[in-house]
């Protein structure tokens, strides 16, 4: 019954990223498709290569995925299968977010990347009605300066770029050390958002909205520790993008009964539920909402509650919120 009323809430992915929405199978495909040598002999030996003990762990095996895309068509096809599975968890709208310097540094063009997730965008207006935007995301790893080289390279996209983004490593890679790309950014007229509070402390929480003056908090799961941080939350109604699956497979969280999603709700965080990477963490999006709804016993007004903040947490125009409200 809940997993009916699950599926059926309109919802909106705001904290997916498309690289890990690549499926072992398809994975295999472009690698035939490409003539490119993948580590693994079947597809269930790459399933079985993801379990992981931290961040590191996932981001090592991610990157080493990623490296079978490589043209305009695979990333089509990439976006295509996750807007498909999408809007079979009930997703009307998805801020899907790209790491292109995971491409460019293999000597993929910019313009092959987003090109191919714009016309995988068009299609799933045309298939599902889905409406969705782009996130384009620093890997935090790299340098300030290669975050700029990227921004540089997006210029002529900029119009279809929503934000940007921030992710990978956290620990030891702090917001502050993106201040002048995310001010520049915000100059261009695009969105900021940044994994914060996933691994890293309450500080880099602070310095997201402190230093780099977010729109949204990826994950914030950290904040917690910090009664001051989290009133400071609640009170600036800032959206968290909460990866429910994601925080149990890299032991964010030691098992999913302890998740602090309904402490989230209580503390009066405008927490939403998400997938991350959704082909190495075991569910999409509606799989997020279930296993929380089961481990913490969230009712149905908790479940609609997260639905709302998905849409009010989203990049869409005030007129478009409101209608999904
Ligand atoms: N890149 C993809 N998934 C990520 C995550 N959960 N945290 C940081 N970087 C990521
Ligand atoms: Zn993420």
């Amino acid at each position: 019954m809940t997993q009916d009323f699950i599926a059926a809430l309109p919802k909106a992915e705001l904290h997916l990223h498309i690289e890990g929405s690549l499926e072992p199978e398809l994975m295999f495909a472009l690698a035939a498709r490409n003539g490119v040598a993948i580590p693994y002999a079947s597809v269930e030996e790459v399933r079985a290569a993801y379990a992981f003990s931290n961040l590191q762990d996932f981001l090592d095996i991610y990157y080493a995925g990623a490296d079978v895309l490589r043209t305009r068509a695979d990333f089509h096809d990439l976006a295509v299968a996750y807007f498909d599975r999408a809007a079979a968890d009930g997703v009307v709208h998805a801020e899907i977010m790209f790491d292109p310097q995971t491409h460019t540094a293999r000597g993929i063009p910019f313009a092959e990347v987003i090109e191919g997730l714009l016309s995988a965008m068009a299609e799933a207006e045309a298939r599902h009605g889905m409406t969705s935007a782009l996130i384009m995301s620093f890997l935090r790893h790299l340098s300030e300066e290669e975050a700029f080289a990227t921004l540089e390279e997006a210029t002529p996209w900029l119009e279809r770029i929503t934000a940007v983004g921030l992710d990978s490593s956290e620990v030891g890679h702090p917001p502050e050390k993106f201040a002048r790309v995310f001010a520049a950014a915000r100059g261009r007229g695009l969105k900021l958002v940044a994994h914060a509070g996933e691994e890293g402390p309450p500080e880099y929480v602070r310095q997201a909205l402190d230093v780099l003056a977010v729109d949204r908090i990826d994950h914030g799961n950290r904040s917690l520790e910090d009664a001051a941080l989290v009133e400071r939350l609640a009170r600036e109604g800032m959206t968290l993008t909460v990866c429910p699956l994601s925080n149990l497979k890299l032991c964010v969280v030691d098992r999913i009964e302890d998740h602090p999603i309904d402490a989230m709700l209580a503390q009066g965080l405008r927490a939403t539920i998400n997938s991350d990477d959704p082909a190495y963490f075991g569910g999409y999006v509606a799989d997020n909402y279930r296993a929380v709804a089961a481990a913490r016993g969230l009712d149905r007004h908790a479940l609609a509650t997260l639905a709302r903040n998905s849409f009010t947490g989203s990049f869409l125009p005030p007129d478009a919120i409101a209608a999904h409200v």
